[in-house]
């Protein structure tokens, strides 16, 4: 039976990763991350697991999710990539083991399990036809991946040519992965050479495997595991044990020596903790175990549900979690000024990676687990290389430990420090703070700001310490000359640095609203606001008013732009990048040649599919104009539910009238 709140949430869940889809799709303008996208799509998979009457063909289980980017070309799967179900533990895995022998396969005896590393990489698929690597992609949605063919053929434990005989068609599942000594080495180079690290392996193979020019991947220390077939042509082993083996005499890198068989849960689960044990030890980062029927004949007999297979399991790990020392608490001036705590621990190996730092977050944070500096406490890796403090070890206090003070003095430029109402962090209170100014160049010159290429933490220190730079507008007066300020930088690297600092000059108005550290302006708030205004002068002509008419921009938002639009500093700081002909590009919707080009359109009514704003944006992104109220002027009038009197002004007129069906065919036939 569905129960009225699971049918409640079922609803929400649909509304939202529907809503989520189409920011992401249509809009491009995500408002989540992936992880907070994957943990919605969860939900409502678990929802519908629970309560299967609720999965209709209208649930987003059932449609594409997330997209594959435009950068690469979507590639089709020719059989769907799913995806794995979760279990938490080993009771979990039995729950799974009794479901199947019980509900779907009417056995008593135990099931043989093939038990694999879950490797904590990304997902790629390999087409052979004849033996000759033809493509390769990404997982994407399950349905349509990325194009990643010429980065993947730099990787050297990919072959190219297949050992024959080979099967006239074969597609290849394995995850590509860094090893994590090799991972340590890549974020010190990306440190060096003053690009922004990467915080996990993943990270780092994802970001390697999504470069628009090959021979930078090919620098990258990428390994790939194959451990599954998707189409076939040709003959297979009846087993996945013998998969594996048969994909190794095509020449294939499969992970053969650690994938064990297992008859029934307690085998199944002694190797989980076996491996669990040796965790620790293993070159690369997993998350757990995968647990598949060995038998293909039974694999096939169980079929799949939504996304998964029934056949198989992601048995994981808890995150790792080591006992160390907090030696002392230092403090970070972020660009607005906050203080952040972060604790100096004693290196400790966690889970493969050696952690020295973490963030504590603020005081109420340090209050509430009562931490003091001496203290021992447990952190945590959840994946990243930035781990939590789980808990203090009381046992082992000694009573001299030091409680946290909240700081009095910035530690930057010993400025009085200030906490406002309401906000659990100490601000400091000078503008012209170096410890400010540094953070807020790194943030303006980040890859989803201005992107500039070679500035990392260590570059702009020298650049500032040398008194070249003292804020973001300085940077486009640099000469060579004062780049040899900096260490190791040669007659190139300037030319190249220079060139990266002057491309950046025309960026998007997007980026520069976001680069300029606006508090609660983000990155999408930056497109929402660029895509209604031209210039920052325009911006900076609006009132309180006009700006909380935007339907984005909400009470805090508005006050912080006029905050920075009328600070006198900051008036400077933009007439100085001005005259440092930092110009953007403007953004303000208009397709020339769209397909709603030239056509005005009026909303009307409540829509299902978009909010109203989300509709004319839509007008305007294909190049349309939305207005107000019907004339004889409007071509279209889009009406939803209970629409009134523009709807019957646009009869009487003769307005052509469209349902949300009629417009979206109307803007997906053009796009
Ligand atoms: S089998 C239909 N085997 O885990 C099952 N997956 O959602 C397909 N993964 O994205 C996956 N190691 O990238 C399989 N030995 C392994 C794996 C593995 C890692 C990843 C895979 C997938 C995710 C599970």
């Amino acid at each position: 039976m569905t129960t009225p709140s699971a049918q409640q949430r079922h609803a929400e869940l649909c509304r939202e990763i529907a809503r989520h889809n189409r920011l992401y799709h249509l809009l491009d303008q995500p408002e989540i991350s992936d992880a907070e996208y994957d943990a919605l799509f969860r939900e409502l998979l678990d929802l519908e697991e629970r309560h299967p009457e609720l999965a209709t063909d209208e649930s987003p289980s059932r449609k594409v999710g997330a997209p594959a980017a435009d950068k690469f070309a979507p590639v089709e799967h020719a059989v769907p990539m799913l995806s794995l179900k979760n279990a938490k533990n080993a009771e979990d895995f039995g729950e799974f083991d009794k479901s199947l022998r019980g509900t779907f396969l009417s056995r008593t005896e135990a099931l043989e399990y093939a038990c694999e590393m879950k490797l904590d990489g990304v997902a790629v698929e390999l087409i052979y036809e004849h033996g000759q690597l033809v493509r390769a992609s990404t997982r994407g949605d399950g349905f349509v991946g990325e194009d990643i063919t010429e980065n993947v053929r730099t990787i050297s434990t990919v072959p190219k040519q297949l050992t024959p005989p080979c099967p006239a068609q074969l597609d290849v599942r394995g995850e590509i992965y860094i090893d994590l000594a090799d991972f340590q080495q890549l974020n010190r180079a990306q440190e060096d050479a003053g690009e922004k690290s990467f915080a996990n392996p993943r990270n780092a193979a994802a970001g390697s495997l999504r470069q628009l020019d090959a021979r930078v991947t090919a620098g990258r220390p990428l390994k790939m595991f194959c451990y599954g077939v998707g189409r076939l042509q040709g003959s297979m082993p009846a087993t996945q044990l013998g998969i594996l083996q048969q994909l190794q005499n095509w020449g294939l890198r499969v992970n053969l020596g650690e994938t064990t068989l297992a008859n029934g849960v307690d085998e199944v689960v002694a190797c989980y903790r076996a491996l669990q044990q040796r965790r620790d030890g293993l070159p690369f980062e997993i998350d757990g175990m995968v647990v598949k029927v060995n038998d293909v004949a039974l694999q096939h007999e169980l079929g799949m549900v939504s996304r998964s297979p029934r056949w198989a399991i992601a048995l994981k790990f808890p995150p790792r979690q080591e006992e160390t020392v907090i030696e002392s608490v230092g403090l970070q001036v972020g660009r607005t000024g906050a203080i952040t705590p972060v604790a100096h621990l004693r290196p400790v190996a966690v889970s493969g990676v050696t952690v020295s730092r973490a963030s504590l977050h603020n005081w109420d944070e340090i209050q509430r687990l009562d931490i003091r500096v001496g203290d021992y406490v447990v952190v945590e890796r959840a994946g990243d290389v930035i781990p939590d403090v789980v808990r203090v070890v009381f046992a082992k206090r000694t009573g001299k430990e030091q409680p946290v003070p909240i700081p009095e003095n910035c530690p930057g430029c010993s400025a009085p420090v200030s906490k406002r109402p309401g906000e659990v962090v100490p601000r400091c209170s000078n503008a012209h703070c170096p410890a400010q100014a540094i953070e807020s160049i790194k943030h303006f010159v980040s890859r989803d700001a201005m992107d500039i290429d070679g500035l990392g933490e260590k570059q702009l220190g020298q650049l500032i310490a040398a008194g070249k730079v003292r804020d973001v507008a300085d940077l486009y007066t640099l000469s060579k000359q004062d780049l040899f300020a900096m260490a190791r930088m040669g007659d190139t690297l300037a030319d190249k640095l220079l060139r990266s600092i002057d491309g950046s000059r025309r960026r998007p108005l997007s980026r520069l609203l976001f680069a300029l550290g606006i508090r609660h302006v983000g990155r999408n708030t930056a497109k929402i606001l660029a895509k209604r205004f031209a210039s920052l002068d325009q911006l900076a002509e609006c009132n309180r008013e006009q700006l909380t008419a935007i339907h984005e921009v909400g009470d805090k938002v508005a006050d912080s732009l006029i905050d920075y639009l009328s600070n006198p500093d900051k008036i400077l700081l933009l007439a100085k990048l001005r005259a440092a002909g930092v110009m953007p590009e403007a953004e303000v919707m208009i397709q020339q040649d769209g397909p709603l080009s030239g056509k005005t359109f009026v909303i009307t009514g409540t829509l299902t599919r978009w909010s109203r704003q989300e509709a004319e944006a839509l007008v305007e992104k294909f190049g349309g104009r939305a207005a107000g109220s019907v004339s004889k002027k409007t071509d279209y009038v889009l009406a939803g539910e209970s629409a009134g009197s523009k709807l019957d002004k646009a009869r009487t007129l003769g307005v052509e009238i469209l349902d949300e069906e009629a417009f979206s065919r109307m803007i997906r036939e053009h796009s």
